[in-house]
């Protein structure tokens, strides 16, 4: 592969990931790493499988014409994977900037909004949705990274979960931010607004950004009542 290696940008339990240039162009590679408490055949096969499904899902948003990273080389046997590299921070260190307004911070929630509701409206759950998987450019527009776990789906509670899941980040991790899930939710349905209802995948119809917004209050009541 023909990526130049730069810095290490993270090291976690699944992945290495390293910023550099592929055909001149910035890129980071995504290398898999092994787990040891795994088989290593169960593990290879795991890894595999979640890197094709990532690989899949980022070139079908692409073509779609969303903001993710492209995909530019993809070894999946070695676990390996090249894509875009795309610039800003993640959203987590925004919200910890004390030097953000809070304007500014309200924009890049709302821009985290809106672009989950255009991976929404592909039927694509996201999966894993952290502050650390979206990034926010200087403008603070944001972009969603990190689809090792997402799915094409059509009932509308998984849905529902991905916006549960960032709300209680937020909630958790990020107390001192007013209001930060509001934002986050008025750009998802501000979204559908400016975009009108979400045309059908193959699969049949998209859920609405208004089903979604019922089904997290929903799944809201469930956590408080059960746990
Ligand atoms: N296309 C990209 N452009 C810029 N930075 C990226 C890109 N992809 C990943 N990163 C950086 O690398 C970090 C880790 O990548 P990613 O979230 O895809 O891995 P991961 O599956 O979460 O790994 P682990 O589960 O081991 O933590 C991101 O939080 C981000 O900071
Ligand atoms: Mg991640």
């Amino acid at each position: 592969m023909v990526f130049q290696e730069g810095e290490r940008l993270h090291l976690g339990a699944e992945a290495e990931v390293w910023a550099g240039h592929w055909m001149g162009r910035p890129a980071v590679r995504k290398q898999r790493r092994a787990r040891s408490w795994r088989h290593p055949d169960l593990d290879h096969r795991l890894g595999h499988r979640r890197m094709m499904s990532e690989a899949r899902l980022m070139v079908r948003m692409h073509r779609a014409g969303l903001q993710v990273p492209a995909l530019l080389d993809l070894d999946p046997a070695e676990g390996v994977m090249v894509m875009e590299r795309i610039p800003g921070r993640p959203l987590i260190e925004v919200l910890r900037d004390a030097s953000m307004s809070s304007g500014q911070l309200q924009y890049a929630l709302q821009s985290t909004g809106a672009a989950i509701r255009n991976v929404h409206r592909l039927a694509i759950t996201h999966g894993d949705l952290s502050t650390n998987n979206v990034l926010i450019d200087d403008q603070g527009n944001a972009t969603l990274i990190d689809f090792g776990l997402a799915v094409i789906d059509y009932e509308v509670e998984r849905f529902g979960i991905d916006l549960h899941v960032i709300d209680e980040i937020l909630g958790a991790s990020h107390p001192g931010v007013e209001n930060a899930i509001e934002h986050l939710l008025n750009g998802y349905a501000a979204e559908e607004e400016r975009q009108g209802p979400p045309a059908d995948q193959t699969g049949g119809a998209v859920p609405t950004s208004v089903e979604v917004l019922e089904r997290l209050e929903n799944v809201r009541t469930r956590v408080r009542y059960h746990g």
